[in-house]
C-alpha cells in the first residue's frame, strides 16, 4: 500500500518505465531495490553536481554528525560560509542563510516590496521561482498575488512595464532553467540592469538553479552582472536542504532583527548543510569541475544535433556548460520553450524509449538536463541509448 497522496511527493507524475523504489546512487547511476542501475540525467534537480554519493560529502557528513548537527544558537559555520560566499559572489555584500529555494525566493520578494514600498512584481512567463503565492499563478490558491509576466530576452518588455515605477523588484533566472534552458541574448542583463537601476526597481537573479554550475560566484559573475539581489541552493550544499538570500547591504540590513522585515525558519543556516556548502565550495574553486562540465556539456549537444540532422527528426537543442535541453518540434527557442509550440507528446515517447535502455531524462520537457564529470565514464552508454531511441522515434512517429 503506498500512503503517499497520489503516489508522489510532487506534482510530476512518474512516467512509464521510471523506477519507483531507488534506494541507493552512486556516481552517474541511482539503484533500485532489485539492484538495477540507471544512468541519472537529472541529477536530484540539478543539486548534485558531483554525482550521487560524493566521497568528499560523505566524508564531510561524516566528520560533522559526530559532533552534534543543529542548534539554536549562533554558529561559526553560518560566519564562515557567509564570508565565503561575500569572497565570490559578486552581490553577497551582506547574506543569510535559509532552507528552501522557495523560502529564499519568499525573503527577496518580501524585502524588495518592504524596501521599495512598492508591491508590484514582475517575472518571466514560464519562469519558476518556488511554490508560495506570490509565484504560483494556478497553484490552487485562492490568493491572486501573482506576479506580472513578460518574455525572457525581450528587454523593450521590462521598459515598457517598468517605465510606471510601480514594479517593487524583477525577478528572473539570468539562465532560464525551468522552461527549457535558455541562455541570455547577448547584451539582455547589462539592458535590465540600466532599466531596473533607472526606475528604482530591485533587481533579483534567482540563482537556485544557476548558481554555482557555470561559476563559483555565479551567472551573475559569468556574465559580468551585478543585481540587487539574488537566491541560491541546489548546487550549493550538493543536496543537502541550503538555501541563501544575498545582495547589497542597504537592503539586506531590512532584515529583522535590524529592520521590520521578518525572516525566521526553524531549519535555516543548517550546520551540517553549511559544513557540506563549505566542502563543495572547496571542490568548485579550482575550476576543473566547470572546464569538464563545459566540455561534456558541448559533446553532449554536439551529438543530440548530430542524430537529430542524421535521422531527420523536428527538434532542437540548446544549453550552456552541463545544463541542456532538447525539444522535439520546435526549431529553435529563446524565450524558453512554452513560447514555442513544442512536441510534449514526442519528449514522453522519447524519455520512456530511454528509460528501457536504463537512462533517464528529467520526466517533463520543460526541466533542464544536468551533467556532471561523473557522466564521462558512462557517455558513450547515454549515446548508443539516444541514437537508438530517436531512430526508434522517428519509426513511431515521425
Ligand atoms: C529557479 C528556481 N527558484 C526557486 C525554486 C524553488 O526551490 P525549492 O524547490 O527548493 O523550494 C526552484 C525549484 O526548482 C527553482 O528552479
Amino acid at each position: 500500500m503506498n500512503y503517499l497522496a497520489g503516489g508522489v511527493n510532487s506534482p510530476i507524475p512518474i512516467p512509464p518505465g521510471y523506477p519507483k523504489d531507488i534506494i541507493s546512487g552512486r556516481g552517474p547511476y541511482v539503484i533500485d531495490k532489485n539492484g538495477k542501475k540507471y544512468i541519472d540525467l537529472w541529477m536530484g534537480y540539478g543539486a548534485l553536481i558531483f554525482g550521487h554519493a560524493d566521497k568528499d560529502i560523505i566524508k564531510t557528513i561524516s566528520e560533522t554528525i559526530k559532533n552534534g548537527w543543529f542548534f539554536s544558537y549562533q554558529t561559526d559555520i553560518e560566519k564562515e560560509v557567509a564570508e565565503i560566499l561575500h569572497e565570490i559572489i559578486p552581490s553577497a555584500e551582506r547574506v543569510r542563510f535559509a532552507t528552501t529555494g522557495s523560502d529564499a525566493v519568499a525573503y527577496a520578494l518580501r524585502l524588495a516590496r518592504a524596501y521599495t514600498g512598492r508591491k508590484k512584481i514582475l517575472g518571466i512567463k514560464g519562469g519558476y521561482h518556488g511554490v508560495h503565492e506570490n509565484m504560483m499563478p494556478g497553484s490552487g490558491t485562492i490568493f491572486n498575488l501573482t506576479p506580472d509576466l513578460i518574455h525572457f530576452n525581450d528587454p523593450k518588455a521590462v521598459e515598457e512595464k517598468l517605465k510606471s515605477k510601480e514594479y517593487a523588484c524583477f525577478i528572473l533566472e539570468p539562465i532560464l532553467a525551468n522552461c527549457g534552458c535558455t541562455p541570455p541574448n547577448d547584451g539582455y542583463l547589462k539592458k535590465i540592469r540600466k532599466i531596473c537601476s533607472e526606475t528604482g526597481t530591485i533587481l533579483i537573479f534567482d540563482e537556485i538553479v544557476n548558481g554555482f554550475r557555470i561559476d563559483v560566484g555565479g551567472s551573475q559573475k559569468f556574465y559580468n552582472i551585478t543585481p540587487d539581489l539574488s537566491t541560491f541552493s541546489k548546487a550549493i550544499a550538493g543536496g543537502l536542504p541550503l538555501s541563501v538570500v544575498c545582495g547589497k547591504k542597504e537592503i539586506m540590513e531590512n532584515f529583522a532583527p535590524q529592520g521590520g522585515v521578518f525572516f525566521a525558519n526553524t531549519f535555516n543556516g543548517s550546520p551540517l548543510s553549511l559544513f557540506v556548502a563549505k566542502t563543495v565550495i572547496r571542490k568548485l574553486k579550482d575550476g576543473n569541475v566547470y572546464k569538464k562540465n563545459m566540455k561534456i556539456g558541448d559533446d553532449f549537444r554536439e551529438f543530440l544535433k548530430e542524430q537529430i540532422k542524421r535521422i531527420g527528426i523536428s527538434a532542437s537543442v540548446q544549453g550552456i556548460s552541463s545544463m541542456s535541453t532538447m525539444a522535439f518540434g520546435c526549431k529553435s527557442f529563446e524565450k524558453g520553450i512554452l513560447a514555442e509550440n513544442y512536441d510534449s507528446k514526442a519528449y514522453n515517447l522519447f524519455i520512456q524509449k530511454m528509460a528501457k535502455k536504463n537512462v533517464l531524462f528529467p520526466p517533463l520537457p520543460t526541466e533542464t538536463i544536468f551533467l556532471s564529470p561523473v557522466h564521462e565514464s558512462v557517455f558513450e552508454e547515454i549515446k548508443i541509448a539516444i541514437k537508438k531511441s530517436l531512430e526508434e522515434l522517428k519509426e513511431e512517429i515521425y
